[in-house]
């Protein structure tokens, strides 16, 4: 399968690895990698790299046309914490973005788009545990409007004018390789770097808090295998729920204490508790796994010894 892809957001903490992927798969110099800011060094000199802000629609038309861009990956998108403090900018790049690359897709530059939504879509009244892929879905953070919205508007372009875009509800996603920014499950990629250089760690949300959530490589595979199956196989044209695991801070500790016996972790809850609280602690993605038989690889202790073994290097 040959495809030229351009990535929005590719200097981010998803971004980074996807571009990396997909690198390997389709070749180096079939992915375009583009963000507002340059990436590390490994993706700057790994393949072609352009600065596009993802709300320029113009730019971004210019690069699909310069490149022979055939599929997007729109991952820019300010997260749910930041989202909070400045609510217009959120709505504005998470909206705007886009809208832009669906009229781009509607107006046969681009054949197909990928778009992440996330868990933040839920609310305080969806069911939390096992939370199905259709239920009460009431957000109440402004991160979680644009993303329900987004679904929305996706589904929205399928229905009306063919565009084949295909989207995952990430839970919090945990790396090592680019930390995430101004996210509330931020604390499950900390923890791990506290551990390994402090031998602390001072957690923002409370230790019984229990989020969904997936090691990097399980979202990466995730990705590429829905963007790769069959159009008639993606029957959800909002966004699947997608699961690997779910455990508290506490849990996380345990399974870092097996490598680091000493390691302590304090609670201070802030704003973030709010928002977490809200979420599901644990999510359904049978439709996932039914539609393009999704499988999960890695769970918190197969995730943990990876994760420690890498900072450690
Ligand atoms: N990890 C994201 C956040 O915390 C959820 O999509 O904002």
């Amino acid at each position: 399968m040959s495809e030229t892809i351009l990535i929005l957001g590719a200097s981010g903490q998803i971004g980074n690895e996807l571009t990396q992927e997909l690198r390997s798969i389709y070749g180096n110099s079939s992915v375009i990698a583009s963000d507002i800011k340059e990436g590390n060094e490994e993706m700057m000199s790994s393949g072609p790299f352009e600065i596009i802000d993802a709300t320029d629609k113009e730019t971004i038309l210019k690069m699909v046309k310069k490149y022979k861009v055939s599929q997007v990956y729109l991952l820019a998108a300010m997260l749910s914490a930041t989202a909070e403090k400045f609510p217009q900018k959120a709505w504005d790049l998470n909206m705007s973005s886009l809208l832009g690359v669906l009229e781009l897709a509607k107006d046969k530059h681009i054949k197909q788009v990928y778009w992440p939504s996330s868990i933040a879509v839920f609310g305080p009244t969806t069911p939390k545990e096992n939370t199905p892929q259709k239920t009460i879905i009431e957000p109440s953070t402004v991160y979680g409007i644009s993303k329900l919205s987004g679904e929305f508007w996706c589904n929205y372009y399928h229905e009306k004018y063919g565009v084949d875009v295909r989207s995952l509800r990430y839970p919090g996603v945990i790396s090592w390789k680019v930390k995430p920014g101004g996210g509330t499950t931020d604390y499950a990629v900390d923890i791990y770097f506290k551990a390994v250089e402090e031998g602390n760690y001072e957690c923002f949300v409370s230790k019984e808090t229990r989020l969904p959530m997936m090691y990097m490589n399980d979202a990466v595979a995730a990705t590429i295998q829905l963007m790769q199956a069959k159009p008639e196989d993606v029957k959800i044209r909002t966004s699947y729920n997608l699961a690997a695991m779910d455990f508290t801070p506490e849990e996380m500790a345990v399974e870092i204490r097996k490598h680091i016996p000493n390691f302590k972790v304090s609670y201070k809850p802030d704003s973030r508790q709010e928002i977490a609280d809200s979420w599901p602690s644990s999510i359904d993605d049978s439709e996932a796994r039914k539609d393009w038989n999704w499988q999960h690889k890695f769970n918190l202790t197969s995730m943990t010894s990876d994760i420690l073994k890498n900072i450690q290097n």
